[in-house]
């Protein structure tokens, strides 16, 4: 692969080498001239012909000046698809048009996005930069997603960055929140299995990569398809913490009241995966109840129940099934250390479905074949509010 660099009298050509942590031009392999890092400080910007819309060139800063490299749009096609995710590009608006605003709150807003070539359709979360922490929940973010490829776990497209912002692109998952969800529907055992299997399976991979996601909640578990339980991912790795890193910012705000483990409460307790199971335990008795396990009429308060949370018969007596009880109550166990593993969970959640091990309950989970139950459009549903 080749680029050119355009001067007043000549034109010059480098080959461009991709290595693992870098993009090296040069004149041979031995003759590097430019080092682009594979890294968030990097900023790229495009260019694009304004006639036919292909690509041009691709600029990056170089002593303290935009440098262009032409190159043939397939071979800048190459090289995109390199970057992608691993440096920051300056502009959306060489690839794609904003097709609608999906949702705004205090931190982020989230736009989709439709890209010009192939129309594919994605999603966009947007940070304004005067938001505090705003830089480093971004880089959060997305160096956690760079990291993780599941299937229960969203996948990171692009990363861009404005004078005044930071855009995440994202797949775009149409099938809405479990929290939306949770606000029409009754779930049975069959799609509650489902829905739980893939939550676990998906905190598992991340323990087992060392992450701990700090803010699992119905909301933050979105549906590939309307009324379609059976394809679900993780979203929103903001305060994600990798746990063999000191945590930088002890003032900044992690989890949502209502999910939080009762030791996230507690200053010198230094943080665990577990705090991830018991939001999980939270999420498991809401589906099966129907009742949030922590609740309160405003945040504040609800926020105050969570600390002085525990565990008890008054509680767990909501849930009809033995064997989700009990699962339940080894998921919202107070003491970290005794409250059991995503992969414990995931091995109790196998075990309830064997036939000779329980009566009805495990015939019901047992027919997994069973049409899943069609759920309304959660989006006509909200605009009718
Ligand atoms: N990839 C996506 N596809 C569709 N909707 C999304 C996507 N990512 C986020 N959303 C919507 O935007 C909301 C906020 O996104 P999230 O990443 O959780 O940001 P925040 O950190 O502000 O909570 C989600 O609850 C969901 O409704
Ligand atoms: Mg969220």
């Amino acid at each position: 692969m080749y680029c050119v660099r355009k001067h007043l009298l000549f034109d010059k050509s480098y080959f461009i080498y991709n290595n693992q942590d870098s993009i090296n031009i040069g004149e041979s392999s031995q003759k590097i001239k430019y080092v682009i890092p594979l890294n968030l400080h990097t900023i790229i910007d495009w260019k694009v012909n304004e006639e036919n819309q292909k690509l041009e060139a691709f600029a990056l800063i170089w002593k303290g000046e935009w440098r262009f490299f032409y190159a043939d749009q397939n071979v800048l096609l190459r090289v995109k698809e390199y970057m992608d995710g691993k440096v920051v590009y300056k502009s959306l608006d060489p690839f794609y048009t904003t097709i609608d605003k999906i949702e705004a709150n205090q931190l982020s807003s989230i736009r989709l996005i439709q890209r010009k070539d192939n129309q594919q359709v994605f999603a966009c979360k947007e940070m304004k930069k005067v938001i505090k922490y705003s830089q480093q929940l971004f880089q959060n973010e997305v160096e956690t997603l760079k990291q993780l490829s599941h299937k229960n776990i969203i996948t990171l497209i692009e990363v861009y960055e404005s004078d005044y912002q930071y855009s995440i692109i994202l797949e775009y998952l149409k099938g809405g929140s479990l929290n939306q969800c949770l606000r029409y529907c009754k779930l049975n055992n069959c799609e509650i299995d489902i829905i739980m299997q893939q939550i676990l399976e998906g905190i598992n991979y991340m323990h087992t990569n060392g992450y701990v996601h700090r803010d699992i909640k119905p909301d933050n578990i979105l549906f590939n398809d309307l009324g379609q339980f059976s394809h679900l991912k993780i979203i929103d790795f903001g305060i994600t913490q990798k746990l063999d890193i000191q945590e930088k910012n002890k003032d900044m705000k992690f989890g949502t009241p209502g999910y939080m483990a009762p030791e996230m409460f507690i200053q010198s307790y230094k943080i665990s995966e577990k705090v991830d199971i018991f939001a999980c335990g939270a999420i498991l008795y809401q589906m099966l109840t129907g009742f949030k396990l922590i609740i309160g009429n405003t945040q504040k308060e609800t926020m105050e129940n969570n600390k002085i949370f525990t565990k008890n018969d008054q509680i767990l007596s909501k849930i009809k099934q033995s064997d989700y009880k009990n699962l339940v109550a080894l998921m919202i166990e107070e003491d970290p250390q005794k409250r059991i593993s995503a992969k414990q969970a995931l091995n109790y959640l196998n075990l309830i479905k064997i036939p000779s091990h329980a009566g009805s309950l495990s015939i019901q989970l047992m027919n997994h074949h069973e049409p899943v139950q069609q759920i309304p459009n959660f989006n006509k549903l909200i605009n009718k509010q």
